[in-house]
């Protein structure tokens, strides 16, 4: 039975009534899904336990995979984390954006919400109703992405009333979000930075800055392993449809045998006539965009097994890879 109440609200100027009456809901400790620009996010107080609690169990999220606490500014970061010179600098560089940083955590932060660990994730999104939101309840948001665990992430507000309606209280709606895939997860606790998991900011913009960022060997060679330890969410079947993903990069055999219920997607035309279920992208923007929509619509339009174009690391590429291989089923191939 659903139950969530859905509000349209306006991307650039949200209503304040609406914004009202979702920061009651999150003074009162219940679950609000509100857009920000990579994906919506399930949001709850981040200091309040029980709330929290209730993340977990609407989503069916492992207990031990922690939240992003989403802030509305620097200050509020500096209350919930030991901030250090390398995480100012990179805040003050890249906020509100898609980038996350793990530091070490204040005790105010409970540990349902950092999973356990001694770090919290945290991030200002640029997203004028995600910070409208945050601002008006006046406590940090913790917010995974508001999808049942596993499944591919929320682009859009109709997503999340599908798999969370029935067990969640509001729905912010403003719209398909504009960069697809998640933020990146940086851990700044130590010398260097270290990659955590690969998103909407591109590696390259961090380095540019002049942060030397460490690639765990799971994002140079495709191996798990390394980053399954640090980052916990990075260890279950994520991002996943139904059906099969198969990946294929441009030049190798065409990876199926099947010649029915197969649908594509990616930026390179595929070498064979496949029926009508091709969702062709024209840049990596687009199909980090439209990645996780048309994961959904070929499930929808009963492909067996969807062949995804595997693309090179660069920029978003990145990130576009880490989500299809762990959505894929036959992961071993490309380590
Ligand atoms: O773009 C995003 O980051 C979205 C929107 C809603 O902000 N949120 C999101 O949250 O993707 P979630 O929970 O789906 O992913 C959070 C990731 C997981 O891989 C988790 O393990 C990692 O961040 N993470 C969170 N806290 C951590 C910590 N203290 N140490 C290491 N990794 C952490
Ligand atoms: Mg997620």
């Amino acid at each position: 039975m659903k139950k969530a109440a859905i509000y349209k609200i306006g991307k650039w100027n949200p209503e304040r009534e609406i914004i009202k009456i979702a920061a009651e809901a999150i003074a009162k400790g219940k679950l609000v899904a509100f857009p920000t620009e990579t994906v919506y996010g399930l949001g709850a107080n981040a200091l309040d336990e029980s709330a929290v609690r209730g993340i977990f169990s609407a989503k069916g999220r492992p207990c031990d995979n922690p939240l992003i606490v989403h802030v509305a500014n620097v200050e509020s970061a500096e209350k919930i984390a030991h901030t250090t010179p390398k995480a100012l600098r990179l805040m003050e560089r890249f906020w509100p954006g898609p980038l996350t940083l793990v530091m070490k955590a204040k005790d105010i932060v409970p540990k349902a919400t950092r999973g356990g660990l001694e770090t919290v994730a945290v991030r200002m999104p640029a997203h004028p109703v995600a910070l409208a939101l945050i601002e008006k309840s006046g406590v940090p948001i913790a917010a995974p992405s508001a999808n049942t665990s596993g499944r591919p992430s929320p682009t859009d507000a109709g997503v999340v009333y599908d798999d969370l309606g029935c067990c969640i209280d509001v729905i912010l709606d403003a719209g398909p979000t504009d960069v697809g895939v998640e933020s990146t997860v940086v851990d700044v606790t130590q010398e260097k930075v270290v990659l955590l998991r690969p998103g909407g900011l591109p590696v390259e913009a961090i380095e540019e800055f002049g942060e030397e960022v460490m690639l765990p060997d799971e994002f140079e060679a495709g191996r798990a392993e390394d980053v399954m330890r640090k980052s916990p969410g990075t260890r279950y079947r994520h991002y996943a449809p139904r059906c099969r993903v198969v990946l294929w990069r441009d030049g190798d055999d065409w990876p199926v045998e099947e010649a029915e219920a197969v649908g594509y997607m990616g930026i390179k035309i595929p070498p064979l006539d496949i029926s009508e279920k091709v969702i062709l992208f024209d840049s990596l923007e687009h199909y980090a965009r439209g990645l996780f929509m048309a994961m959904r619509y070929l499930e929808k339009k009963g492909v067996k097994v969807i062949v995804a174009d595997y693309p090179a690391k660069e920029g978003l590429g990145l990130a576009i890879r880490d989500r299809l291989y762990r959505a894929s089923s036959d992961r071993v191939k490309y380590l």
